[in-house]
């Protein structure tokens, strides 16, 4: 006995197929512009012999179309899948059904063989989809601009970058002294195309071989999100791929995974130039917020005290970040070489605040110049006590609001007993930081996993790998790439910072030593 089925997108109601059917019988919203067709004998066998012919329906258009669709053609041999759905669309916009749920495309080229298997023209496009237990590989497209990194890459569904490219601005933008949105809009709009291309080169692939496409959608700049959304929908338009649209964090939060398979829940520190969160992983998109910055994002303060020192006029920190600059340079530094820093020290939640510790580092450069009777412009003797001592305050700051997440998560038995803590983002990347974090985990019995550094800053590949995440469960997708927007902000995850305030968690005392 075999199962033939048919899979609605609109209300996933799953039903056998009956001949001639053209809506889901059930909701009867979505018209049956190509019958998705699950095959399945008794002993999970495929066997499109014997059911050689199916006629299936295509009324994408005001006339209708009938088809002749023999399955006997297709060999079954060559799929390593325990069930298979085959559809016909003539846009994409009837594929969007099929990307839901369990099902998932298959790369181009097959889709190539049966388009000319069936020899049905230009306008169609016909779509092989495995059900699960098919262990295929997946490929997806990532785009990432939703700052000042251009980023592309391609990663399949085991975690391999197949193909990648980024291009930064940051030697643009240390020239004027920060991100100017229109020039990063300009940058991202010369250069998304080519880094597109590059990846695909580098993965030696062409845009029909991937799945799905992903793109960071927020949070960010408005304009340059906008000029990585413009581009895989034209992407998307041309070649008939799925939009996946990516929240920018999240694919922070989540790239560890591709490295290391670390099971849900976890607790996640995201330190960036525009933000930092402390959350709770729970899924995929599943995450709880414990804190996050009231003010500056650490990124920032970093950035902010590299040109303040004008880290940028030395030859050796050109094209890199005020945050690799302050690093660097902290290494030759005294980081007890001024007084302590404290960072809201009475206030018993996870919230962070890095304007503090941006605002005297400001002042104790400006007093050293002022010391050294220097111009603002030259370079402080100090520089690298100054780093040294800036970063490790920032540093002390973050351990302390991580020490009370520990200790609420233990409270509300939150992770179980794999203790993982994930830290990511731009800052994340530090090696000092990393260091010194990895003893307070200890500390408190977690594993801290961080991605490679270049993982860590923005990039397309972790976009690709949300991207993948998203279509293994089938996540949103979109049901028209045309009609997906930007946005600047948006939350992370349902708010339990009150509940944190509220359990009013003292912490014991926190021994680091700064070198
Ligand atoms: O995640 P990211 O690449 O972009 C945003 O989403 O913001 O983070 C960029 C930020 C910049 O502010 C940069 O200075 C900082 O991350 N950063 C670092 C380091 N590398 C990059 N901060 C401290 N130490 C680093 N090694
Ligand atoms: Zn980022």
């Amino acid at each position: 006995m075999s199962v033939l089925q048919f899979r609605c997108g609109s209300c996933s109601i799953v039903d056998d197929v009956t001949e001639k059917m053209t809506q889901c019988e059930y909701c009867s919203l979505v018209p049956l512009f190509g019958c998705g067709i699950q095959v399945r004998d008794e002993n999970k066998k495929l066997d499109f012999v014997r059911h050689a012919r199916y006629e299936l329906h295509h009324n994408g258009s005001q006339s209708r179309k009938t088809s002749r669709l023999s399955l006997s053609t297709c060999r079954a041999e060559q799929y390593s899948t325990s069930a298979m759905a085959v559809s016909m669309c003539c846009t994409y916009s009837k594929l969007k059904f099929l990307s839901r749920h369990r099902f998932m495309s298959i790369p181009v080229r097959q889709i190539m063989k049966l388009k000319d298997i069936f020899n049905l023209g230009s306008a169609w496009r016909s779509v092989l989809i495995t059900s699960e237990g098919n262990n295929r590989k997946r490929t997806v497209l990532g785009i990432e601009t939703s700052c000042d990194d251009t980023g592309a890459a391609i990663v399949d569904s085991e975690g391999h970058i197949l193909g990648e490219a980024l291009h930064s601005q940051t030697s643009t933008h240390n020239l004027t002294g920060g991100i100017v949105p229109n020039v990063a809009k300009e940058l991202h709009a010369k250069n998304v195309e080519m880094v597109v291309e590059q990846a695909l080169d580098d993965a030696q692939m062409r845009l029909q071989d991937v799945d799905a496409l992903a793109v960071t959608v927020k949070p960010g700049l408005i304009m340059s999100l906008r000029v990585g959304l413009r581009h895989a929908q034209k992407l998307c338009q041309s070649s008939g791929l799925p939009l996946i649209p990516i929240h920018h964090m999240e694919a922070h939060a989540l790239t560890a995974r591709m490295i290391d398979k670390i099971e849900f829940p976890f607790l996640v520190l995201l330190a960036s130039g525009g933000h930092c969160l402390l959350a709770v992983a729970k899924g995929i998109d599943d995450f709880e917020l414990l804190g996050s910055s009231l003010d500056t994002a650490p990124g920032e303060a970093f950035d902010k005290t590299a040109r303040e020192l004008n880290l940028f006029q030395l030859p050796r920190f050109e094209g890199l970040s005020g945050g690799v600059a302050v690093e660097r340079l902290a290494r030759e530094g005294n980081p007890h070489a001024y007084p302590r820093i404290h960072v809201m020290t009475s206030v018993a939640n996870c919230n962070f605040s890095f304007t503090g510790l941006k605002i005297s580092a400001r002042r104790q450069i400006l007093r050293e110049y002022q010391r050294q009777g220097l111009a603002t412009h030259e370079l402080l003797p100090q520089a690298a006590d100054i780093c040294a001592w800036f970063q490790f305050n920032l540093l002390y700051h973050i351990a302390r609001r991580l020490q009370r997440a520990f200790i609420f998560a233990e409270m509300h038995e939150i992770c179980g007993d794999k203790k993982t803590l994930v830290v990511s983002g731009g800052v994340a990347s530090n090696s000092y930081i990393r260091g010194k974090l990895s003893g307070l985990c200890e500390t408190y019995g977690y594993r801290l996993v961080c991605p490679p550094a270049k993982l860590c800053t923005d990039n397309g590949i972790m976009i690709a790998w949300n991207g993948m995440e998203k279509l293994l469960n089938g996540r949103d997708f979109s049901q028209d790439p045309d009609g997906v927007d930007v946005q600047a902000r948006s939350p992370f995850g349902i708010n339990r910072s009150k509940e944190v305030s509220n359990s009013f968690i003292k912490l014991p005392r926190l021994v680091m030593d700064p070198l």
